[in-house]
């Protein structure tokens, strides 16, 4: 007796199909194998099946079961195999007349009794199925929202396994529930606004700055001066998230198992905070069973590194390749994976280890040495890789105390919205999406200054002591600012506004 059903896993991101064979034999005594590499809760998948089965009220003879799934040389992870495996033995059985197992996927975990449970990366493996011109699939109806972003997939959702049953034998319909080939992704509410934070003019224009380009961006400041007020302000003025960016953060998210939305689908760019003990794998990914990292969850977000010194040095060191290639690879003995992390880096510290090196109203108590070593902590490839220092002042008590709001979120994220679709049209027929993804070919190309523009950032180099590489930092944040007034020509207004944004890389600042 023999029967196949298909299935699907996801490696990486990516979802492939698995065929899952039955074979049965009438030989004693009665055993279960699997084969094709499965691991951990596949291998024990034979219990809850055939206790679901049973439980389900169908008859489970005494039996040889071997179940193989192809292809054998990929590990097989999770419990989305327990429904295909159930259906494929009953199908050999022929307790279940099955027209069209070769056609659908399914997917879902069983619990004892037959209920079927929801399982992750449904949505990599509803893309697969549909780019494979598979039909439709039969999935845990806690699964079916993230489904159903997938444009004309059919979709049967179940709760049960005698449920499954009855669709394949026809007597229940395999019910479209997927229309929509295009969404309007809300937008989140936030409890908090920009309209919160007092004073601090420059420090807005410059975070606003940041995001338009999706420039990666420090903020130095002593303590209590909002720093970290204003980067969890950061997501209310992030630009909305196009269809495409959100299926491949939806997938990430999918993949590591976030709870992603009622939606089914993450509509909002992700915000990242991981705290300063993260370790290397928790923020780049990794581990015996590869998970994306906190790079990949941001995908299409921010990173947010609060207290960058307090991070491990291997830590800041691994963000490197990320940083560089906007991707991860995890390298293991059998395969190499590669997860997508295009993230935009926000880091705060203060400029010393007491905090008020920059501050006119303390003392600082570090010497020079103190202040040399906690910077150079975070010194060499990770700052080359930061647009934008920013220093952000104590705010006035004075000024603390003013009634009146200051500009809300939503109108400050029009301007961003704005100067990013400057930049999508700008980049419609290249890989990258912003300003600051441009590498030195774009900046040639995009980033043309006239005569007095030169002058101004020459003269700049020599006073301040700009480093090179703070070169094409400032050019690429001027076309920033240039789009925000979408002026098409960079002016000297324009990079001096840059060359502000550069307070690491004046040599007179300690450690510079
Ligand atoms: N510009 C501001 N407007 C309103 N409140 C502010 C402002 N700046 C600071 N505060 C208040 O001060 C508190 C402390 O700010 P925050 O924790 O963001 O400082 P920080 O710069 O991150 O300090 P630390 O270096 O100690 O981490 C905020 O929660 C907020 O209540
Ligand atoms: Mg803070």
């Amino acid at each position: 007796m023999f029967a196949k059903a298909l299935s699907s896993a996801v490696l990486g991101i990516e979802a492939y199909t698995v065929k899952v064979e039955a074979h049965l034999e009438n030989v004693s005594p009665s055993k279960f194998f699997t084969v094709g590499l499965p691991e951990g809760a596949v291998k024990e998948s034979k219990e809850r099946v055939l206790a679901a089965m049973k439980n389900s009220g169908f008859r489970v003879p005494q039996k040889r079961i071997t179940i193989n799934l192809a292809p054998a040389d990929i590990r097989k992870e999770g419990t989305a195999f327990d429904l295909p495996i159930a259906i494929s033995i009953l199908t050999a059985l022929r307790q279940i007349d099955a027209h069209y197992l070769d056609k659908i996927i399914l997917i879902g975990e069983l619990s004892l009794d037959g209920d079927l449970r929801p399982v992750k990366g449904i949505l990599p493996i509803c893309i697969n199925a549909y780019n494979k011109g598979i039909k439709g699939i039969i999935l845990p109806t806690q699964n079916k929202k993230e489904a159903s972003y997938v444009p004309g997939l059919k979709i049967a959702p179940a709760d049960t396994l005698w449920d499954v049953a009855e669709i394949l034998n026809g007597r229940k319909e395999l019910s479209i529930t997927t229309n929509k080939n295009s969404f309007n992704l809300p937008t989140a509410g936030y409890s908090v606004d920009f309209s919160d934070v007092k004073g601090q003019e420059n420090v807005k224009r410059a975070l606003e700055v940041a995001v338009a380009g999706s420039h990666n961006i420090l903020l130095i400041g002593p303590p209590g001066s909002g720093k970290t007020m204003l980067a969890k302000r950061l997501p209310t003025i992030l630009p909305g998230m196009t269809m495409e960016e959100a299926l491949e953060t939806t997938k990430i998210h999918s993949v590591a198992g976030l709870n992603i939305t009622d939606l089914g689908i993450v509509t909002t760019r992700p915000f990242r905070p991981p705290h300063h003990t993260i370790s290397d794998v928790g923020l780049i990914g990794g581990g015996t069973v590869p998970k994306p990292g906190e790079v990949s969850l941001a995908h299409n977000g921010v990173l947010f590194l609060d207290e960058l010194p307090e991070f491990k040095k291997n830590v800041l060191e691994v963000l490197r390749q990320p940083l560089e290639n906007r991707d991860v690879t995890i390298s293991r003995a059998r395969l190499s994976l590669t997860y997508p992390a295009t993230f935009m880096l926000v880091a705060a510290m203060n400029p010393c280890p007491c905090g008020y090196f920059t501050d006119p109203k303390n003392d600082c108590t570090c010497n020079e040495g103190m202040i040399q070593k906690y910077l150079s902590r975070i010194s060499g490839p990770l700052l080359d890789r930061i647009d934008i220092h920013l220093e952000v002042p104590a705010v006035a008590f004075e000024e603390l105390t003013v009634k009146s709001a200051g500009e809300s979120s939503a109108s400050i994220q029009s301007r961003v919205q704005s100067a990013r679709f400057i930049q999508t049209k700008r980049f419609e027929k290249q890989p990258i999406h912003s300003n600051a993804a441009m590498e030195k070919r774009q900046i040639r190309k995009y980033c043309q200054i006239d005569k007095e523009g030169e002058v101004l950032l020459k003269s700049a180099m020599e006073k301040l002591g700009l480093s090179a590489r703070a070169f094409d930092r400032i050019l690429k944040v001027s076309r920033t600012i240039a789009d925000m007034e979408n002026t098409e020509s960079i002016s000297s207004v324009h990079i001096g506004e840059a060359i502000q944004y550069r307070s690491l890389d004046r040599s007179n600042w300690i450690g510079g």
